[in-house]
């Protein structure tokens, strides 16, 4: 009988485990890489602005994910303290995704509003100055750093490619939208902007 014969030889019995495996890996995997592709922005969402993007760049640069998640899970007490759960089409213009498990700090993804600009400003030029306890790095060197506008229309150009629908004007329009504004103002643009599109509640 065949079944005997793969049952006494160890090797052959190891590739159809192998098959096998693989065959249930490829039902699972190859679905979510399509659906991935098919995650729709939410609805009004638009790609950031320049001076947005270059606060993301910023945030990206100084390592902020380290200790900051951007997703709220779909627990009650998640969903009490940061508001609505994260979804998929919130992220479909962030590259790349910021979504994470490491909280040495709160979630962001909802941050957007919930301080004013110049409580943020305060807060990341010198953390201790608002949250006494708080044990987040000092960013001074923000303050100081002019954005470069060249870069950021490169930039805006290279995610036209990956297909973020910036517009002409949008790109025309990147270095004057920069122009005399700090890697601080950048960044503080970028974090006010979270959680704007996310469904109220
Ligand atoms: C070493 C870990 C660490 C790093 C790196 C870090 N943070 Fe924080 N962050 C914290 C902690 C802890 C808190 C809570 C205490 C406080 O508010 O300062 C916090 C709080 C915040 C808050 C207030 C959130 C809220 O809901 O109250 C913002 C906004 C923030 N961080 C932004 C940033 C940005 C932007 C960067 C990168 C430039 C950054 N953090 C880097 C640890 C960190």
């Amino acid at each position: 009988m065949s079944h005997d014969k793969i049952e006494r030889n160890v090797g052959l019995m190891g590739v159809l485990i192998a098959v096998a495996i693989s065959f249930g890996g490829l039902a699972e995997i190859v679905p979510l890489m399509y659906s991935a592709e098919q995650v729709e922005p939410l609805p009004g969402m638009k790609p950031r602005p320049a001076l947005e993007q270059a606060g993301f760049d910023v945030y990206i640069r100084e390592g902020c994910y380290n200790c900051h998640s951007q997703m709220v899970r779909t627990l009650r007490f998640e969903t009490e303290r940061y508001g609505h759960y994260s979804l998929a089409g919130e992220s479909v213009y962030d590259r790349p995704f910021q979504w994470g498990s490491k909280r040495t700090g709160p979630d962001l993804a909802r941050v957007g509003g919930r301080y004013s600009d110049d409580w943020h400003r305060v807060h990341l030029l010198d953390p201790r100055a608002v949250v006494p306890e708080s044990n987040m790095p000092a960013y001074p060197w923000l303050a100081e750093t002019p954005v470069d506008g060249a870069a950021i229309t490169a930039n805006l150009a290279a995610l036209r490619t990956l297909g973020h629908p910036y517009t002409d004007e949008d790109l025309q329009g990147a270095a004057a939208a920069v122009e005399g504004k700090s890697e601080l103002d950048a960044l503080v643009a970028y974090l006010q902007g979270l959680g704007k599109h996310a469904p109220r509640g």
